[in-house]
């Protein structure tokens, strides 16, 4: 068996163009939807980040505010920046990316970023509404991952998933996503002993780990569709995901690439969240 491959850059494009018409009716109205991005330090990962998320909002039409700050910021400075985000009427979505440098007191600052403006879905009270269903705003690359099997028909109810890794940016949220949508969810991190004896029961499994290879084809089951969320860059520069993409292809029915696959999804679905509160904002008018 030669996996299907699910093209997140191509499914990410297209939903781009119809932000384009939901952008354009809300400027028709007179509110363009902003999105304030915080980046702390100069760490060049999280800067190539921020700098993607940046384009892909001047892309369809959602007006950009970038803060980079100082490594050395107190927590207060950076409190006090947020604070005045969540009363600016032309900000609709604050993100703080992250990592965050280790003074900084990371539960803080995402407690106070307000919860309508909260796109990135890291308040406790979206965290919350994840495993209640009271979500208002549910976090980029599991709401990605979601589309993609939706949009591949992909059926989520009563299928095993296996979800490997459990950070609370990836891993936590997609296994509560998943259950919502009625799956039968493990989730294996990296304390799990004989990691394949959960993976190979895997129909869906979701590979969120951030180490280079950790899945191979003996791990999984025929048939099985594989999500590799793992973006690793390897010592000559080249990006890998999770998973050993070559050899999972021959037994998976269905897997994504890295790139191409999750990554372009993740900040389409924040544009999505962007425009969402941008247009709730609106309604309140
Ligand atoms: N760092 C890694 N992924 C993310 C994300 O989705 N949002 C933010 N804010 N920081 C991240």
């Amino acid at each position: 068996m030669t996996a299907r491959l699910i093209n997140g850059a191509s499914l990410a494009k297209t939903m781009r163009r119809g932000f384009v018409d939901r952008v354009g009716k809300l400027r028709e109205s007179g509110l363009t939807p902003g999105l304030a991005v915080i980046l702390v330090g100069d760490d060049p990962a999280s800067a190539v980040y921020v700098g993607r998320k940046m384009r892909a909002c001047e892309e369809v039409g959602i007006r950009s505010f970038a803060s980079y700050l100082p490594a050395t910021i107190s927590n207060a400075e950076l409190l006090g920046r947020i604070v005045e985000l969540n009363a600016n009427p032309e900000v609709h979505g604050i993100l703080v990316q992250l990592p965050l440098p280790e003074h900084i007191d990371m539960a803080r600052v995402l407690e106070t970023i307000a919860v309508e403006k909260d796109v990135d879905g890291f308040h406790l009270y979206n965290v919350g509404g994840l495993v209640t269903g009271n979500v208002v705003f549910s976090p980029c690359t599991p709401y990605g991952v979601v589309k993609l099997l939706e949009h591949e028909n992909i059926p989520i109810q009563g299928q095993n998933v296996v979800v490997v890794g459990a950070s609370n940016i990836v891993g936590k949220p997609m296994a509560l996503m998943l259950m919502a949508r009625d799956a039968t969810v493990s989730i294996c991190h990296a304390k799990t002993r004989d990691l394949a004896q959960y993976t190979i029961l895997a129909d869906i499994l979701v590979v969120a780990a951030g180490v280079p290879n950790l899945i191979i084809p003996q791990m999984v089951k025929r048939g099985a569709v594989v999500i590799d969320v793992g973006i690793n860059r390897l010592p000559d520069g080249r990006i890998t995901g999770d998973v050993d993409f070559a050899g999972v292809s021959e037994k998976a029915s269905a897997i994504t690439p890295v790139p191409g696959g999750v990554g372009p999804m993740t900040v389409t679905m924040l544009l999505e969240n962007t425009i969402k509160s941008a247009e709730h904002a609106l309604a309140l008018t």
